[in-house]
């Protein structure tokens, strides 16, 4: 994970350094630090902790800070080595005329360390990054050229990087080099940024070249060169970037997680725009390339996701059998990637991820890739390297998500996978299953006002005193049947996520096999329960889990008056089929968590050892 910055030009480099580091903080937030060049004199500032502690220290150095107009910064997620003010970046080689920042994982460094070692080169961290700045250090010695040094120093590294270094004896640019790791390089006029993510220089510049795999480059004041792994010169091909910077703010909200939930309604109509017309009228999904003939030949599907997005994925399961009447495999991208896993060219393969740069996904779509198997992605970032993996790209368009917790982007996935699913309903020509899915749509219609609904000050007070309540115990448990018992697993992922509180989700009929053992009057467990197939047996795995003396919390669209006892709190959500209601009922697990962990006083967007983007594997 980690988010680099790079800047050459006449604002004070500190500046924009600290300023995009404070939007890159998504991708990590255990430590931080920036080298200032002046000449041929170089500073290295670096704190513990969060970006503010940083901020403290350079408030202290004016001198510098508004002096220097190059420089480099990072924010640091810890692969190798504490998380602490000598492992932060950037890293020097032993002359300290060489400075580095990285993002990724150098899978060959103890080797290479070795090498080093028996060579001279001392080491200050536990790092694998410090292995590459004496690395580069060695080779500049050999070329006294920047670029030579970065090009053959790269050649011996295994992994992933982005790197962007600095050398004294050439104080008038920063050279880059990518392999599996983010980077890109931001245009202005007389001047130029570097950065991990758009974020971090869209206040600045609209202009972007995004580096490829292998290449490098030499970035000055007013040029950039990139040069691919033969060393030909690219002809750059510049960008326009999607954001707007106002996007990156909290509008009021304590949180932007907060905020991102409250955005959910418009989120479903911008899924639902252009594709969604009525609900007569058939899906239109221009962005999926496969023709009719392809589609009736799909055997099976693969979904494969990570986290919050795999969850997603397990809802689109449910749906996508149902309805296009295709076998579908859902599978965590970290155990996809060391099997020998089947596909070919009538599987279709889904990667869903909100980021697109999720490092075990992405290598589990190149390998699928290579498979011949057509490659649908939706993910939230039409930018990003999966985007781009892509042979039919499904933006979802939630908007940028600060919030390390996924909020706003599990709802967009949620939708995308229904649009799909009915689209590959309507191109199989499965009729059987036509006024159902009219049914569907016209639910799907109408669901931002459900949710906005939901979100009324009404329904959360409810939320707000269960939260209370429940947020002094250890344990929390989550259950659910059909449908819905991904919105368990989800609900329980974001209680972890950001309080810390140690929650899982079950399928309500496994609570037996098992987790049954748990139950006493110290464990909340929240149930979900729609009408529909399974609302009786739920229900009568609550009045097991009650017997139990577990403290049951209802989350329900109805419920009989007899049944009500049986709950010590009950939620009730907006009138909605089974089939829709994960978009419902997740929305009041994200509320419960979020009121949970700002309840004990928790960091809800920057949970600790969480990162938002995970571009390691
Ligand atoms: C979500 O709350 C989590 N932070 C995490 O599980 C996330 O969903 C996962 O890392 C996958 O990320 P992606 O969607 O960007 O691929
Ligand atoms: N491997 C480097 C470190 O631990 C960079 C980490 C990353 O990019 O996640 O410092």
């Amino acid at each position: 994970m980690c988010g680099i910055i790079g800047y050459i030009g006449d604002k004070k480099a500190s500046e924009v350094l600290i300023s995009g580091l404070s939007h890159l903080e998504y991708r990590g937030y255990d430590s931080s630090g920036v080298a200032l060049m002046k000449g041929n004199r170089v500073e290295i500032y670096k704190a513990e902790g969060k970006l503010k502690n940083l901020v403290e220290i350079l408030k202290t150095k004016p001198d510098i800070c508004n002096s220097t107009h190059i420089g480099i910064g990072h924010i640091r997620w810890a692969t190798h080595g504490l998380p602490t003010t000598i492992n932060a970046h950037p890293h020097t080689c032993n002359c300290k005329n060489l400075t580095l920042v990285h993002n990724g994982i150098i899978e060959n460094y103890q080797e290479l360390k070795e090498e080093l070692s028996a060579l001279g080169c001392t080491f200050q961290s536990q790092t694998d990054t410090e292995v590459a700045a004496h690395l580069i250090a060695r080779e500049y010695g050999k070329t006294k050229n920047l670029l030579r040094a970065m090009q053959a120093a790269t050649k011996k590294i295994k992994g992933a990087f982005a790197f962007c270094a600095i050398h004294k004896n050439e104080p008038d640019k920063i050279v880059i080099a990518k392999r599996n790791a983010p980077l890109i390089v931001g245009i202005g006029e007389g001047e130029n940024f570097i950065a991990s993510d758009i974020p971090a220089i869209i206040e600045y510049t609209k202009k972007a070249i995004y580096l490829s795999d292998y290449q490098v480059g030499v970035v000055k004041k007013n040029s950039v060169e990139i040069y691919d792994e033969n060393d030909n010169l690219i002809k750059n091909k510049i960008e326009f970037l999607p954001f707007e910077a106002a996007t990156i703010s909290k509008l009021g909200y304590k949180h932007f997680m907060l905020k991102e939930i409250h955005e959910q309604g418009d989120v479903i109509r911008n899924v639902l725009s252009g594709k969604l017309i009525s609900n007569k009228e058939k899906i239109n999904l221009e962005n999926f390339k496969l023709t009719q003939t392809e589609i009736k030949n799909i055997k099976r599907v693969q979904i494969i996701a990570c986290g919050t997005s795999l969850h997603a994925g397990l809802v689109g399961k449910y749906i996508m059998e149902k309805f296009a009447q295709i076998p579908v495999d859902v599978e965590a991208s970290s155990e996809y990637i060391y099997r020998d896993t089947i596909a070919d060219e009538n599987t279709l393969t889904i990667g869903i991820s909100q980021s697109g740069e999720t490092a075990d996904t992405i290598t589990a779509i190149k390998q699928v890739k290579e498979k011949n198997s057509h490659i649908a992605i939706i993910t939230n970032r039409a930018d990003s390297t999966m985007a781009r993996l892509a042979d039919s790209l499904l933006p979802i368009s939630a908007g940028i998500e600060v919030s390390v917790a996924a909020t706003k982007s599990y709802m967009a996935q949620l939708i995308s996978l229904y649009l799909l699913a009915f689209y590959l309903a309507e191109q199989k020509g499965i009729t059987t299953k036509d006024s159902e899915i009219i049914k569907l749509k016209q639910e799907l219609i109408e669901l931002p006002n459900k949710v906005e609904a939901l979100l009324e000050d009404s329904s959360t007070t409810k939320i707000k005193e269960i939260a209370k309540k429940y947020s002094s115990f250890k344990d929390f448990i989550f259950i659910a049947r059909g449908i819905n018992l991904p919105t368990a697993l989800e609900g329980a992922l974001k209680l972890k996520e950001i309080s810390y509180i140690n929650a899982t989700g079950y399928g309500a009929g496994e609570l037996k096999h098992g987790p049954i053992a748990m139950l006493d009057n110290n464990m909340p467990v929240l149930a979900i329960l729609n009408t529909g197939v399974v609302y009786d047996k739920v229900l009568s795995n609550c009045e097991e889990a009650r017997a139990r003396q577990a403290r049951l919390i209802g989350v329900t669209n109805k419920i009989e008056r007899k049944d009500k006892d049986l709950f010590e709190d009950l939620i009730i959500i907006p009138s909605v089929s089974d089939l829709i209601s994960p978009a419902l009922n997740i929305v009041v697990l994200q509320l419960l968590a979020y009121y949970i962990a700002e309840y004990l006083g928790k960091d809800v967007d920057q949970p600790r050892n969480l990162a938002k983007s995970v571009t390691v594997e």
